[in-house]
Order: structure tokens, then sequence, then C-alpha cells
């Protein structure tokens, strides 16, 4: 970190902890971790408008032979790449007599069902209509006006990201018995991430609140300034319509070596959480995360995809050998990435079982 709390970029890369602070004797965040502070964020990402627009899967997993399949809110969605190499989405049932098409191949870009042969090319037929997609080069997407309900946008939400040639990007694709809303607020409580995740995070501040107010005051009031339920006091900002959760927070590479960066939290529509690496190494690097709603499971119980897209950057000479080594870097941050979200997606279930029993949170 630098003199005035930042983190340190360039002369000190990364970092060794001198004198690490055991799990159990941090300070305690939940204090400044207020219920109403998340419950407030979360109400703001869901009054965003999405344009109907889902995200499916990762661009590179439509393949050249196979469709990329998903059942969003219902609805069975099958993507493939048309005969001009455009992507096409549309229903994902053989308008004949109904075959799966995610079981059917691809051959000359027309997705040919492996019932009885039908071929299409991505036009309308038989019943069968293309859907808006939408590719943005990590992600596809898929508009489906009916679930949504909103006013449709002719193109998604897309979060602001280093250029593709300077950057390596991998997605990581995770399931959970929750609903979108409960990943997005795991995401919007970023007070847990020291706590929760110590085999990652270290010496986590949450330099700014959606108030844009220093938390730093909050965290010196420790325990002096509470509300009757012990949380910090209403009246001190927090819950303001700014937005925004800044946070400086050190990535424990390997024992004390650990890579010290301030990311900024911030929710640009109801399913994506973005954060962005604003000062530190990586600086401008992003990571996304979408959560997709899925088909419920048998005993009726919500699903929901958490589709992450790491896009990792760097100015240091060594990342353009990096980027050729994406191949084998690319399992590397989608397991990273599979690690917190084992943690999460426990998180993420926990509130909807809370949330479903009328228990927690309201
Ligand atoms: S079900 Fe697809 S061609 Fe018959
Ligand atoms: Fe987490």
């Amino acid at each position: 970190m630098t003199a005035d709390g930042r983190p340190a970029r360039g002369r000190y890369p990364l970092s060794l902890r001198r004198s690490p602070v055991p799990w159990d004797r941090q300070r305690p965040t939940w204090r400044d971790a207020r219920p109403t502070v998340i419950a407030a964020a979360l109400k703001r990402a869901s009054a965003r408008p999405s344009g109907n627009w889902y995200v499916v899967g990762a661009t590179r997993d439509v393949g050249p032979a196979r469709p990329l399949a998903r059942t969003v809110a219902g609805h069975e969605v099958v993507i493939w790449r048309g005969p001009e190499g455009r992507l096409v989405a549309g229903p994902g049932a053989c308008p004949h007599l109904g075959a799966p098409l995610r079981d059917s191949p691809v051959r000359c870009g027309r997705l040919v069902c492996h019932w009885h042969g039908l071929a299409l090319d991505g036009h309308p037929f038989a019943g069968w209509s293309p859907l808006p997609v939408h590719d943005d080069g990590v992600l596809v997407w898929v508009r489906l006006d009916a679930v949504g309900g909103e006013q449709p946008l002719a193109e998604p939400v897309i979060p602001r990201r280093p250029p593709p040639a300077e950057a390596v990007a991998a997605v990581y694709t995770g399931f959970g018995m929750c609903e979108p809303e409960d990943v997005v607020a795991n995401r919007l409580d970023p007070w847990h991430g020291a706590w929760f995740h110590p085999y990652s995070f270290v010496d986590l501040t949450v330099v700014t609140a959606p108030d844009g107010k220093d938390a730093e005051e909050h965290a010196s009031a420790d325990g002096a300034d509470t509300d009757e339920d012990g949380f910090a006091a209403p009246g001190d900002g927090l819950a303001a319509s700014d937005d925004g959760f800044a946070v400086d927070v050190s990535f424990r590479l390997a024992g004390r070596l650990v890579v010290p960066v301030r990311a900024v939290f911030t929710a640009p529509e109801p399913r994506t959480v973005v954060m962005h690496i604003t000062d530190g190494e990586g600086q401008s690097s992003v990571v996304e995360t979408h959560a997709t709603p899925l088909a419920p499971d048998d005993r009726g119980r919500p699903r929901t995809a958490v589709i992450e897209a790491v896009v990792a950057a760097s100015d240091r000479p060594g990342f353009a050998a990096a980027r050729k080594a994406a191949p084998v870097l690319r399992p590397l941050m989608r397991a990273v990435a599979g690690r917190l979200w084992r943690d999460d997606l426990a998180y993420a279930e926990r509130r909807w079982h809370l949330r479903n029993t009328h228990r927690f949170p309201g």
C-alpha cells in the first residue's frame, strides 16, 4: 500500500505480508456489512433495465459442430453458428416432434435434428422462430422478451472491459439452488471476502460503500456507534443512493505472497455485478458475474447459473507472453473462480433457503 492507503502499483506488484493477521484476529466486518445497505444496493440493481437479455454462456463454447444450449427461466434455448458464421439462437425444441435440439449436430451452419433430419438455418420455419442473440466477444446473450417483460433493448448492458487484444478472458460456469438475486446479493456484500475466503483474500477494507462515505470512519467507531441490532448506526450515510463499493484487498497467491489491488463493485443491471480493478496489479481487469435463471429442479426449487467472465489485463511487458499462454491460463483462472464460487454459491443457496422459509432476510 502507498502512504495514502492506496495499493502500490508498479514498484510493488507483489507484496510479502510482514505480519499476517490470523483469521480470527481480523477486524470483524459485520457491523459495516449492514443488511439494509446490501438490500438497498440489490434493489437499485433490480430496478435497472436489462432489456430482457440473459447471458447463456461463453462465446468460446459455441463450437463448430455442437450448439450451446441452456434452459433460461424455463425456456430451452440453443445457439449455434449459422451459414455465414453469425450466431443464431432459437427455441431448443424441434418444430417437428419436439426433439431436444441441444443434442443435435451442426452441419454447414444448419442445426440438423437428430430425430428426423429437419435442418434449421436460423430463419423461421414451421413455427420455429429465431431469438435475438448478441455475441460480445466473451459472452453470448439471448433476449427473451416473454420472460423479462421489460422494454426490449437492442443490445445487452455490457460492462467496460479491457481491449480484447490486450487481455486474457476466461469464463467459469457454476450452478446453484437459488435465484439470481441471491447471487447478486452475495456479490454486493464485499465485506465477507477475507472472512469467508481466507485462502484467496487478506487485508480487506471496504473503502467506500454506496454513499461514498469513507468506511474507515465506520471502522473507527467500531462498536461505539451502533443501532439496537449492533450494526453501524442508521443515518451514517451508507444507504445513500450513490453506487459502487470500493475495496482494498490483497489477493493471496501463495503463503505470504499477495497482490494488493483496489477493486470497485457495481451492478449495471439486475443480473450482473462487475468488479473493476482500478488500482494495483492488473489495473483495468474486470470480473463480471452474471446470474441466469434456469429451470426449477424436480422439487420446484429454483436453479441459477453463475456465468463469470474474468477479463485479465496488465500493462507489464511480461503479460504479452501470458496472453500467448492463454490456453494454459484459462483453466487456472476458472479454477480460482470455481474455488470461490464453491463457497459463494453456498452463501447464495443459504440466502435463498432463509428467504424461502421466511426467516431471513425479509
Ligand atoms: S423431431 Fe426433429 S425432425 Fe422430427
Ligand atoms: Fe465471495
